[in-house]
């Protein structure tokens, strides 16, 4: 891939000004939301509601990072409320393959995440069937957290087989994204990079965001 992304989570935003929050990121590639249900991890977040409001006055897409049971059902819901990319959880998925393709076929790019303990093998034969693979750097569920970087030979060994099979499957990394991190995520395959507290703690994001793309491009 030949462009690095930078999508903001607002799950460190100010959720009394969300609007406001939209405003301050708009140098950014894609605002990333992400829902829980309180039962795949344990907090919650928004709903489709909400998504179908943030679509509404987000001037940038939105990149649904969905943390929540029952996958299958729930996920074509978000690409109905005009989310641009739907990622679900594999560990939360009956049928991943199946699931992409609805997607796709609903116009939405389709991400499939992982969190840190699962395997990366079993889905690289199909990692074709995806537009966007999710590794996640910190056990989902709060942002603050710290980058997990025994994640990075799990994005080396996706990037690779991704190459290797001629694919344009994007590499997300989301958790701990921050100037001393993304370098090493960037080195190791992702393009495309999640980053919370980092935007949402400086008191410039666009110059937060721009110091974070020049990074993943050095
Ligand atoms: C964690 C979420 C992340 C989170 C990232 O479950 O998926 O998107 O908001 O926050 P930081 O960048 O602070 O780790
Ligand atoms: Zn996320």
């Amino acid at each position: 891939t030949d462009r690095d992304f930078i999508h903001p989570s607002i799950l460190n935003a100010d959720f009394m000004r969300i609007g406001e929050e939209l405003d301050r990121i708009s140098a950014a590639d894609s605002v990333h939301v992400d829902v829980m249900d309180n039962h795949f991890v344990p907090n919650l977040t928004f709903g489709a509601d909400m998504v179908e409001q943030i679509v509404r006055r987000s001037p940038l897409p939105v990149d649904a990072h969905l943390m929540i049971e029952d996958a299958d059902r729930q996920a074509p819901l978000f690409a109905e409320v005009g989310a641009d990319s739907v990622t679900f959880h594999l560990e939360a998925a009956r049928a991943p393959v199946r699931l992409a393709r609805e997607l796709r076929r609903k116009n939405v790019a389709a991400g499939v995440a992982l969190r840190p303990a699962t395997p990366i093998e079993p889905l690289l034969d199909v990692i074709g069937e995806f537009d966007m693979l999710l590794i996640m750097t910190v056990e989902p569920g709060f942002g603050g957290q710290s980058f997990l970087e025994g994640m990075l030979p799990k994005i080396r060994r996706a990037r690779r087989a991704i190459s290797e099979a001629n694919l344009e499957v994007s590499i997300q990394v989301d958790g701990g994204v921050s100037r001393e991190t993304i370098e090493k995520a960037a080195e190791a395959g992702a393009n495309v990079f999640v980053a919370g507290s980092a935007i949402y703690r400086a008191n410039d994001c666009a110059a937060e965001i721009e110091a974070l793309r020049e990074l993943a491009a050095a």
